[in-house]
């Protein structure tokens, strides 16, 4: 046959045509809904918790797969990562995967009367704060004239979740939080411009960086820098 192409051979074509009523989705559906309740099979679900775990880079985490089948026949965790099997019941299955060191997708399965059911989840990584690097420009400077506090926060992400406050002693001299979900890790900094009082050279400054991403279910983790002193010399001086 040459000429216009075909999506569909004729035959079966014809009948989806002919059928406006009923669109082929629908049918298969329908029909699905008719044989399936009688066919005595046990419906049943397969569960993973956490459903979206953030593992550190390089880290480890506990995985449960679990089903309310009731005589699951087995089950697994399909991974390529390095992974054992810490618990294990006929209705869940504890793992632990660990050296994670890309986000990956995984799939936890059952076999339940023959039939598997499976879900799927994303493990994402987290690089928390662990270099928090502060300059003091400059470092010895007169009263009433400027100075820029800076601080550096390497390799973090994601970005969301990450607040970075500069502190003169314990006092908060400003703090910033940070938007972004990228997985990949950047740095984030803090630039904040005073004018040098004298009481600054008798509190040492420091900068504090910590990630709170317990939406995700991961601990608070905070890391801060060396502390610097800032020379003020009076005008005298
Ligand atoms: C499993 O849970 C689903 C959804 O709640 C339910 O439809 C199904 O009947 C349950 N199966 C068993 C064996 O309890
Ligand atoms: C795993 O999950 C199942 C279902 O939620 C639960 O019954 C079981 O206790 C969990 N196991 C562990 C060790 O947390
Ligand atoms: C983790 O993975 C890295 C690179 O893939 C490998 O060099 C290292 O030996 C692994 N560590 C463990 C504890 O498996
Ligand atoms: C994993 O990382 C890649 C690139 O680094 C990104 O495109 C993808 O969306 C990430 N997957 C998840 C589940 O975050
Ligand atoms: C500032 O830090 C230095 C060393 O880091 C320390 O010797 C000094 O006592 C600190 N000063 C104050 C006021 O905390």
């Amino acid at each position: 046959m040459t000429g216009s192409p075909r999506l569909f051979p004729e035959s079966l074509w014809t009948p989806l045509k002919m059928s406006p009523f009923c669109c082929w989705g629908l049918c298969v559906a329908f029909l699905a809904l008719l044989c399936c309740p009688g066919s005595g099979e046990e419906a049943f679900e397969v569960h993973v918790s956490p459903e979206q775990p953030m593992v550190k880079h390089g880290g480890s985490q506990v995985i449960n797969c679990s089903t309310n089948c009731t005589k699951p026949e087995n089950g697994g965790l399909e991974t390529s990562l390095d992974k054992i099997v810490l618990q294990d019941s006929p209705q869940w299955k504890l793992f632990m995967i660990f050296n994670v060191s890309q986000n990956s997708s995984m799939r936890c399965f059952f076999w339940c009367s023959r039939k598997q059911g499976s879900k799927s989840l994303n493990v994402g990584l987290y690089y928390p704060p662990k270099q928090v690097l502060l300059k003091l420009q400059p470092t010895r400077v007169a009263v009433g004239s400027p100075f820029t506090i800076e601080c550096r926060v390497p390799s973090v992400a994601p970005l969301e979740g990450l607040t970075v406050t500069l502190l003169r002693g314990s006092e908060v001299l400003h703090s910033q939080t940070f938007e972004g979900t990228a997985l990949s890790p950047q740095e984030a900094m803090v630039t904040y411009s005073a004018e040098a009082q004298l009481e600054d050279s008798s509190h040492n400054f420091s900068c504090q960086a910590k990630m709170d991403l317990r939406t995700r279910g991961v601990k608070v983790v905070d890391s801060v820098s060396d502390s610097q002193a800032l020379e003020v010399f009076g005008c005298d001086a």
